[in-house]
């Protein structure tokens, strides 16, 4: 029997590519796109076919609109620098592959600067379903077609804002240890923020609810359950929960925040950085996401 060998492509936590690059301390790298593999572009074909339908149901009409502006084909894993002919003309946002883990001041700050960190690798066939990381279909299926829409690109800019104006804040605190505590509890307002809106939220579109979080919307089993579902809880966004609320990431969220609309989401960000300059995300309660020492640093760090 001759043993077959399949090549690794870009599959996610698999790509010899990516573990050089990482190796070499490089962050903003190429889409080798020569290297993705038969399986990989296999991969992409299946998710798109599942997803699309329930897209169609569940997704944010701009969410769609997106997705036709993008022209992002069902076909093959999309080339980064055909969707930015498209997106950068429309919002002056950008898809910019990187090598894997972003701390979330860089994150942030690229938000600000309209780039987004995006994941080239793409996951295993095997399990389409289970996400140990992020990957090109959560990234590019789930995230950019958003940010076609201005007003919501627009958002993100504000809140890479918020965020180095957090770190700018942080900086006055002269006692290093008071600094941390306080960089740490900013981090958790800011990720949770993130996480019940760009990534988890839905919106009220007429008298039904639609989702425009990328979580949501790259994800074929929780796009249904998180519209469907009576396990959901589903409340009109709160600023002051939703900077305390822990969430966990490794099931289907039971609770989601509704925004009416992108101003109104736009509106958040604007009372999220007031809130900062008024000391309320100083000491925001314990619990989920646990801040890494990189995240930490990325922020103590930043210029
Ligand atoms: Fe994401």
């Amino acid at each position: 029997m001759t043993a077959t060998t399949t090549s690794p492509g870009l599959t996610t936590t698999r790509a010899p590519f990516i573990e050089q690059a990482r190796a070499a301390g490089e962050f903003f790298i190429r889409q080798p796109y020569e290297l993705y593999s038969p399986d990989n572009q296999e991969t992409w074909r299946r998710l798109y076919a599942r997803i699309r339908p329930r897209w169609e149901q569940y997704a944010h009409p701009k969410f769609l609109e997106g997705v036709a502006n993008l022209a992002l084909d069902p076909q093959q894993i999309p080339r980064l620098e055909d969707i930015n002919r498209f997106l950068e003309p429309l919002s002056g946002f950008s898809a910019r592959a990187v090598s894997g883990y972003v701390p979330a001041y860089q994150f942030f700050d690229c938000l600000r600067q309209r780039a987004f960190p995006t994941t080239i690798t793409i996951r295993d066939g095997a399990t389409l379903d289970y996400l140990p990381e992020p990957d090109i279909f959560h990234d590019v299926a789930g995230h950019v077609p958003m940010h076609t829409d201005r007003t919501f690109a627009d958002v993100l800019v504000r809140f890479g804002a918020v965020a180095r104006h957090a770190a700018e804040r942080a900086r006055a605190v002269s006692d290093a240890h008071a600094r941390v505590r306080r960089v740490e509890s900013n981090i958790k307002a800011l990720a949770r923020f993130f996480w019940f809106t760009i990534e988890f939220g839905l919106m009220r579109v007429g008298d039904g609810l639609r989702a425009y979080g990328s979580g949501l919307l790259s994800s074929y089993g929780e796009l249904a359950h998180c519209l469907e579902s009576p396990a959901v809880q589903r409340f009109p966004f709160q600023l002051e929960w939703v900077i305390n609320q822990y969430f966990e990431i490794d099931h289907y969220q039971p609770l989601l925040f509704v925004v009416d609309s992108f101003d109104h989401l736009y509106a958040q960000v604007d009372e999220l950085e007031r809130w900062l300059h008024a000391g309320r995300l100083d000491h925001v309660s314990p619990g989920e996401p646990a801040v890494n020492e990189r995240d930490l640093e990325s922020f103590l760090q930043a210029q």
